[in-house]
């Protein structure tokens, strides 16, 4: 006889971080039509064509990567679930990863001409680091059989390997510039703190079942992935920023990253670069995105559904 199928019951929660997350999530949910993007049509055009170049090709990168996560990376992490909950609160997420990657684009697709829209998809689609890192990672969601594993992939992906394009609109954030497509950015971000926080979460139950040599292979495992993706990483920065001077700079903050994204895993972090040593302009940009983020405490930064509003240069007044 086969076992029968059970409803999910809300009232019966096997794990209280499922509920908290999903109360969060669906108490921050947006769309990115609220968003009026044209607006920041005027500070685009007075961008000099490297910056502008930068700008479209970061958000192209972006584009591809959330295209992955609400493709397959959810839906490979579903797999592994402990409650049903956690479904439900994966299956928010996927969604959610459909509506950045749509966000990303209207960026591109917004500031940009016809002709260089079709010449970001189809750098996004091609250019070698960025097509590495996404492979990378699609390779453990789809071949991996450890579920832990996956889970790692999922937040170093979005910890991490999100933050060399992040960098572009929270750097305009700072100077006050293109603050519709900043924004977009801040909904994202907060969003991907929630899943960040959620997936490394989940990765420390399983973590924290391993025996301690088990444990042992597992952080080395996790060690030697993040210096590959790292490798990698360094390149795509090269092409994306040589031509604007900030490689330097973003590459200490993809590093202040990698280590918040080994902190969502409960690891040690890996390289030297603290809060201190990224590039003020951009800890401010980002801190104004999270300053008000206290993941299960309910209190959202006023984003709640119906409520976005265009920026003005006030909000930026730090
Ligand atoms: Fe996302
Ligand atoms: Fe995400």
């Amino acid at each position: 006889m086969t076992e029968n199928y059970s409803a999910i019951n809300w009232n019966a929660i096997d794990d209280q971080i499922d509920k908290a997350t999903w109360e969060k999530l669906t108490e921050q949910f947006w769309l990115d039509t609220r968003i009026p993007l044209s607006n920041d049509l005027s500070d685009w055009r007075t961008f000099d064509e490297d910056h502008q170049w930068v700008v479209g090709h970061v958000f192209g990168g972006l584009t591809l990567l959330d295209t992955l996560q609400s493709q397959e990376g959810m839906a490979s992490l579903r797999k592994d679930v402990q409650t049903q909950h956690e479904t439900a609160v994966l299956n928010n997420i996927q969604f959610m990863e459909s509506v950045h990657a749509k966000s990303y684009s209207s960026i591109f697709s917004t500031l940009n001409t016809p002709e260089q829209i079709d010449e970001i998809f189809d750098w996004s689609d091609s250019e070698e680091f960025l097509q590495n890192k996404a492979l990378k990672i699609r390779d453990i969601y789809e071949n991996e059989p450890d579920p832990l594993k996956k889970k790692v992939a999922s937040v170093f992906l979005e910890t991490f390997l999100f933050y060399s394009g992040f960098y572009t609109p929270l750097w305009y954030l700072g100077h006050n510039k293109i603050p519709n497509v900043a924004e977009i950015i801040k909904l994202i971000l907060r969003d991907e703190s929630v899943h960040g926080t959620y997936i490394g979460y989940k990765f420390q139950i399983g973590f924290n079942q391993l025996s301690k040599a088990k444990q042992e292979d597992m952080k080395n495992w996790i060690y030697d992935f993040l210096y590959k993706l790292y490798g990698n990483e360094e390149k795509y920065t090269h092409i994306l920023y040589d031509q604007t001077g900030w490689t330097e700079d973003v590459l200490t903050f993809i590093r202040y990253n990698a280590n918040k994204a080994l902190m969502n895993l409960g690891q040690d972090p890996l390289f030297p670069d603290t809060a201190e040593d990224v590039n003020p302009v951009v800890m401010n940009g980002i801190s104004t995105s999270t300053a008000n983020h206290d993941f299960f405490s309910q209190v959202g930064n006023g984003y709640l559904l119906g409520n976005v509003e265009s920026m003005n240069d006030s909000d930026y007044d730090i």
